[in-house]
This record gives C-alpha cells, structure tokens and sequence, in this order.
C-alpha cells in the first residue's frame, strides 16, 4: 500500500502512458493512496489523437487537462518503448538504422521533453511537487558493460540528459519540486516479455509501489537524479 505523505493532503496526479504495464500499475497505486484526490490518465487510449510523436497532440492534451484542473502535485511519465514498427533493438553495429534510431528517439526522448515543456506548468510553485519519469538503466553510459541496443540506449541517455536540465530550470521557479529519471527494474510486461528468459522480473505492481516510495522519500537537493526502483543512485 503506497502513501505519498510527502505532498499534500487532497494531492492530484497524472499518470501519462497509464496504458502500459507499469503506467497501468502506477496510476492504480495512487488511485488507492487516501490521500490522493484525483488520479487523471493520459495515453494514446485515453486520449484520442495522443502520440509521442506528434508535438500538437502532445500539446493538445496538455490544454485538455489544464481546462479540467490547473494545479497537479504528482506527474509520473511511464511512456516508452523498445521495439517500434517492428523493429527489435540492433545486436551489432551493422544493424543501425537511421529511421528506427530516429523513432526509439522520438519516442524515449523527445516525446518526454514535449510533456516536460507542456506539462511542468501544471506543478504548483508553493508547494512540494514531483515530475518523475521512466528512463532505463541501459541509458546509463557509465553502467553500459554488455554494448547493444544502440538506440534504445541512447534515446534513454538523451532523456536522463533532458530530465537533469529540466530539474535545473524547474528549481528556479518551483524550489520545492523534485524531477526525477527512474529506472523501474526488470519488469513483466509487454515491453521486456521477448527479452525476458528465465530472468526474474518486478510485477508491475511492485515496480510502481517502489518506485513511488523511493519518490516520496527524495528531498529536492536530490532533484535532477537518476534512481532505481531500490532508492540507489544510478550513474550517468
Ligand atoms: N518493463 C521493463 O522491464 C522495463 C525496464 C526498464 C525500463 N522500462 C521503461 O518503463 C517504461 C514503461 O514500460 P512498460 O514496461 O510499462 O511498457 P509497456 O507496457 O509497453 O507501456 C509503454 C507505455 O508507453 C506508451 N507509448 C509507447 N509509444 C507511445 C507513443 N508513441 N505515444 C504515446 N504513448 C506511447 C504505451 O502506450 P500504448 O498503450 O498506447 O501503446 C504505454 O502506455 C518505458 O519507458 C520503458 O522503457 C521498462
């Protein structure tokens, strides 16, 4: 059972990509929490016309929710994917492809900077806020030791890379907000199910759940951080 006690009684939250295995299970969490007033869901189902890869649309389910509800405490962006249009990630460097490079990038970095940019605004300046999202830790250069899946990888680094400037500029104006690039474990859902084996994997729910609590517990000095689903630090 998750408690977010670190925001506000009556806190509202938007769970984007609540579609996906661990969205689902994080907007489910929250949903629970008592005190949480409102959980509002954003995904390609819930919203028609919604895609990463389309920058208006993006933008048009940021004006969509803004007309619902102008403050929101808790944004939790569980969007990604590994394989789009087919394409499984490359094994080896002869297997780069510019367009499938270009799309796992659209979709695992530019698509969240798009909801950073439409969606910070919507964190009150007052008070506590947190905007966390899904990363990998495959992006991490540092922890990179197997090679492979060049655009995955890189399209994650790129993100950890937006989500540290956005945690930047965002303190300027919310002192109090906590941004945040998450590594969520290996997870059983659609995403990791062809990689999967005989490897243990999180149910989405006790992803969510540790996820959320390592996110309640971090202060704001620790904005701009990369976490696993443990609480540990992930190196860039
Ligand atoms: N599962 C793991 O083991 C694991 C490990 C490390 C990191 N991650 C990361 O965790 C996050 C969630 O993954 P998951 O395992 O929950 O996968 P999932 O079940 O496939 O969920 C992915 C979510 O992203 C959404 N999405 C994908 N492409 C989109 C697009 N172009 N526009 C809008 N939404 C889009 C999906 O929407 P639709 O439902 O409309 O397709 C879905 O809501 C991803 O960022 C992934 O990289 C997962």
């Amino acid at each position: 059972m998750v408690m977010m006690r670190s925001l506000c009684s009556g806190y509202k939250a938007l769970v984007i990509g609540a579609s996906g295995g661990i969205g689902a299970a994080v907007a489910d969490c929250l949903e629970r929490d008592l005190r949480c007033d409102e959980v509002f869901h954003l995904s390609r189902r819930h919203f028609a016309g919604f895609d990463l890869r389309d920058p208006e649309s993006v933008a048009a389910a940021a004006s969509h929710i803004q007309s619902r509800d102008a403050e929101i405490d808790l944004i939790f962006n569980a969007t990604g994917a590994l394989i789009i249009d087919g394409r499984e990630p490359e094994k080896s460097l002869k297997a780069i492809d510019a367009d499938a490079m270009a799309a796992q990038f659209a979709v695992n970095a530019i698509g969240p900077a798009l909801l950073l940019k439409h969606f910070h605004t919507f964190l009150p300046r007052g008070r506590r806020s947190i905007f966390a999202s899904v990363s990998a830790r495959v992006g991490s250069i540092g922890d990179n030791r197997l090679g492979g899946w060049y655009s995955y990888r890189a399209s994650k680094a790129a993100q950890n890379q937006i989500i540290r400037t956005a945690a930047v500029e965002i303190a300027r104006l919310r002192p109090k907000a906590v941004v945040a690039a998450l590594h969520p474990g290996t997870v059983k859902t659609s995403l990791s199910d062809p990689f999967a084996g005989q490897r243990d994997r999180l149910t989405p729910r006790d992803s969510a759940a540790r996820m959320l609590t390592v996110l309640d517990g971090l202060e704001s000095p620790q904005s701009g951080g990369f976490f696993a689903y443990d609480g540990s630090l992930i190196e860039w």
